[in-house]
This record gives structure tokens, sequence and C-alpha cells, in this order.
């Protein structure tokens, strides 16, 4: 084939695919850009935002995608440290749906696969905190970045027979919403007793644990907060375990250290699920 008929093909192919961007979604794709623009002169920012619109604009075709694809992971990856996803902006409504979107996976018959070996290691290690206490009352958990709770769902999942109370927290208000609905729906089935707390607080844990002790023996409460603040509101020994799966790509490498000191402070034992350094060799 000659240069100028491989170039006429490829032209083709990409113009073929430009009908499989739907009206809808090219319209969101320039709210998003137009969005971004408004934070580009933000120091925060500015780099991320670079990164994005480059992104959303090769969405609008999968073709450019591809290229995009090819020609920027390599430099992505290298800057992973760096990258800030549409729900680290302050935008309300982007977070709300890409938090939704996530959730919607994780609840999918196929979504579990995602977590599944942290949720039993996590399970494994609440089966023996519940024989070393050697009581009835419930193990008290503490999820710092819960999202959209779906780590505590699998947990009740998991173990229908353990009794726990446990505690959601996370800095993003969409997130909190969607915890809240999903776990007001098993409170309303009776499954669980459900709570929004104010903050994480003694009296929040206490309240949950009083929850699972009188109720179904399985209590939660979600609340608004900044998990490198709860060691102001929370006093050490009051959970029994601390758990955060994929947190750690929204902290920088200098607080990583921070978070641990302040789950080392707050709790005999902490499990994270790792999602920046699992991917080296
Ligand atoms: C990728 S989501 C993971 C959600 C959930 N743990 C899971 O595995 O599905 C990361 C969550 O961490 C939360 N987060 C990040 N930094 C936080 C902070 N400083 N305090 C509380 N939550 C935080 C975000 O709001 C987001 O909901």
């Amino acid at each position: 084939m000659t240069a100028a008929g491989f170039w006429g093909r490829l032209a083709g192919i990409i113009v073929e695919g430009l009908p499989l961007i739907s009206t809808r979604r090219s319209r969101e794709i320039a709210e998003i850009i137009s969005d971004l623009k408004t934070m580009q002169d933000d120091p925060r920012y500015k780099e991320a935002v670079a990164d994005n619109i480059a992104f959303f604009k090769a969405a609008r075709c999968p073709w450019l995608l591809l290229g995009w694809l090819a020609l920027a992971s390599s430099r992505l990856k290298r800057k992973r440290e760096r990258l800030l996803e549409m729900g680290d902006f302050p935008f309300p409504k982007w977070q709300k749906r890409g938090y939704a979107g996530l959730a919607s996976i994780e609840n999918h018959r196929l979504g579990g696969m995602m977590s599944t070996g942290f949720v039993r290691e996590l399970c494994r290690l609440i089966r023996k905190v519940k024989r070393i206490k050697g009581d009835d009352g419930p193990v008290v958990v503490l999820d710092l970045g819960c999202g959209g709770g779906e780590l505590g769902r699998l947990v009740f999942k998991e173990l229908p027979d353990v009794p726990l109370a446990y505690i959601g927290v996370d800095i993003t208000p969409a997130n909190i919403a969607l915890a809240e609905r999903a776990f007001r729906t098993l409170h309303k089935a009776g499954k669980l007793v459900f709570s929004k707390a104010p903050q994480a607080d003694d009296a929040a844990v206490d309240a949950v644990r009083r929850g699972a002790e009188d109720g179904p023996g399985k209590a939660v409460a979600v609340c608004f907060g900044d998990i490198f603040e709860l060691d102001k509101s929370l006093s050490p020994g009051k959970v029994d375990i601390i758990c955060h799966s994929r947190v750690l790509h929204h902290i920088s490498r200098p607080d990583r250290p921070r978070l641990e000191e302040v789950c080392r402070r707050l709790s005999p034992v902490t499990i994270e699920m790792d999602d920046v350094d699992c991917f080296r060799p």
C-alpha cells in the first residue's frame, strides 16, 4: 500500500469511528473540558488539568483514544504520583458521576473481583481479632476513605455470623451520599442499623457499637471527614481494626508516614490495599 493509501485508509477509519461517540457524551466531554479550564491557572491543579484535558479531547473518538494511550501512557506512568483524576478536582457534579460509576462497577457481579483478595484478608483478620477479644461484643472496624461503602457491604456478606460495628470516613461529600443511600436500603430491609454521624469521634463509635449489640449484630455509621484529622477526635483503642483500600493514590508520598502514624496511634491493627506500589516489580 502506498503512503497516500495508508493515510487515506487511516482517515477513513477515524471518520467511521466518530459516530460511535453519542451527542450526549460529546456534550458532557465538552462540559468537562470547559470546567477543567476554569482551574488551569491554579498552581495546585495546572499540570493535572493539562493531562486531563488531553485525555478528554482524545476520549471524543476511539481512534484518537488509542493514539493517546500509545503516546501518553509511559509519560503518565513516570509521573503517576502527581496524577489527579476527576474525583480529585473540586467539581461536585463530576465527583458524583465518577464515584457513582465506580460504585456500579464494584456492585456488578464481576466487580467484586477487584477486591476479593483484600476482602478475604480483612475478614480473616476480623475473625482473628474476634477470637483474641474472646467476648460477644462487635468487632469495631474503621474504614478510611470508605467511598460508597462497598468494602463494608462485602465484609458483611462474608461474615454473616460476626457482630460488626463499621465506621466509614470520607472527605468527598458525593461519596458519603452514595454510601448513605446504599446502607439506608439495607437498614430498611432490617439487615443492619445505619446512622450518619456528624464526625468520627468516640461518641459515634460508642453509638455504632450499641447499634450492633442491640440490633441485628451489624451497625454502620458514615461520616464526612479528613482521615488526617481523626486522631484529634478519636481516642486510641476505640477501634479494633483500621482498613483502607485504594486510598493511597490520593495521598502524596510525604503524607504517607503521617497516615501510618494516625493509624498506629488509633488502632493496634491496620490493613491497607496499596494501589500505588503494587505495580512495582
Ligand atoms: C478510589 S476511592 C476508594 C473507595 C473505597 N475505599 C474502595 O475501595 O472502593 C478513594 C477514596 O478516598 C477518599 N479520600 C482521599 N483522601 C482522603 C482524606 N484525606 N480523608 C478522607 N477520605 C479521603 C476519596 O474521597 C475517595 O472516596
